[in-house]
């Protein structure tokens, strides 16, 4: 019977998978056609969440109608990945609505959620959009109300926050490369198996400890993660940067934005692994390409 559920489960995210790419293609060729008016795209977890604002809509509560709802099983469905390629391709908002802690019916899905989201807030940032633009609440289904009262308060917001500066450079005559380039950074870096497997052991070794009972502090997760991020940013920045051509370290540096001398730190720890490999010279200085991955 479990298994039955279990499949049921998977055939209906796999259809909603479908269906984000759909809204997404969609919102970019709106943009594009310059028929633009501010975009929301919320992610509602199925059991709690989108019941809640199933229960406004009978209920009469009112709320914005930027906002476009995409049901997914879990509100840690919502990978990183999908929240940055949704800000890739022009929402100006993303929402993500899920059970209160405790209540997830996968268990654990909405603790990782929440620590999923912390690293996607600090890529976000370092790609040069405003962290407010994604918010993760928890809203039960007899919630319609407070779920109706959310989504105005977030949609107040990203008014404020005015359109986003990708969703304004989609548009051929404003297109901003290195916004786009930044996000895509962001994008690789929110793919690295090395973030993913630490931000994977934030619960256990934080709110449960190992087998000893032994827990590391918040705080020092937290400067261990911010520290990761900021390396795997700059890697997945150099790598992106050399997918073409091989580049010297002061040409790295001034496509991404990152001072030379913490490119040139990197380039050599990359060069060790082989992940970078040098190429030839321009001029005095050596150029490098991209190596095993
Ligand atoms: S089922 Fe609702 S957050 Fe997991």
């Amino acid at each position: 019977m479990g298994s039955i559920v279990v499949a049921k489960n998977l055939e209906k995210s796999s259809k909603n998978e479908g269906k984000i790419e759909e809204k997404m293609f969609s919102l970019s060729e709106e943009i594009k056609q310059d028929t633009y008016s501010p975009k929301i795209i919320g992610f509602l977890c199925n059991w709690c969440t989108y019941a809640g604002a199933d229960l406004a809509g009978v209920s009469r509560f009112q709320y914005p109608t930027e906002i476009k709802i995409i049901r997914v099983m879990c509100s840690t469905r919502i990978d990183p990945v999908i929240i940055l390629e949704t800000l890739y391709n022009g929402a100006d908002g993303v929402f993500i609505g899920g059970c209160h802690l405790g209540d997830c019916h996968y268990i654990t899905g909405n603790y990782h959620t929440m620590h999923k989201l912390d690293m996607t807030k600090q890529l976000i940032e370092m790609a040069g959009l405003d962290k407010n633009r994604v918010r993760l609440e928890w809203i039960s289904a007899s919630e319609g109300q407070r779920f109706a009262n959310i989504v105005k308060d977030f949609t107040e917001e990203i008014k404020r926050l005015g359109q986003s500066p990708i969703s304004a450079s989609l548009r051929e005559d404003k297109k901003d490369e290195k916004i786009l380039r930044t996000i895509k950074i962001a994008k690789n870096a929110a793919m690295s198996f090395r973030l993913r497997s630490v931000v994977a052991r934030i619960r256990k070794s934080v709110d449960e400890g190992n087998v000893y009972g032994e827990k590391v502090s918040q705080e020092k997760f937290q400067q261990l993660m911010s520290q990761l991020i900021v390396e795997e940013y700059i890697r997945s920045g150099i790598l992106l940067t050399l997918e073409k051509n091989p580049k010297t370290v002061e040409e790295i540096a001034d496509e991404i934005d990152i001072p030379t001398e913490i490119i040139f730190k990197n380039i050599a720890r990359l060069w060790k692994k082989q992940v970078v490999l040098p190429y030839g010279q321009k001029g005095l200085s050596p150029t490098y390409m991209g190596g095993i991955r």
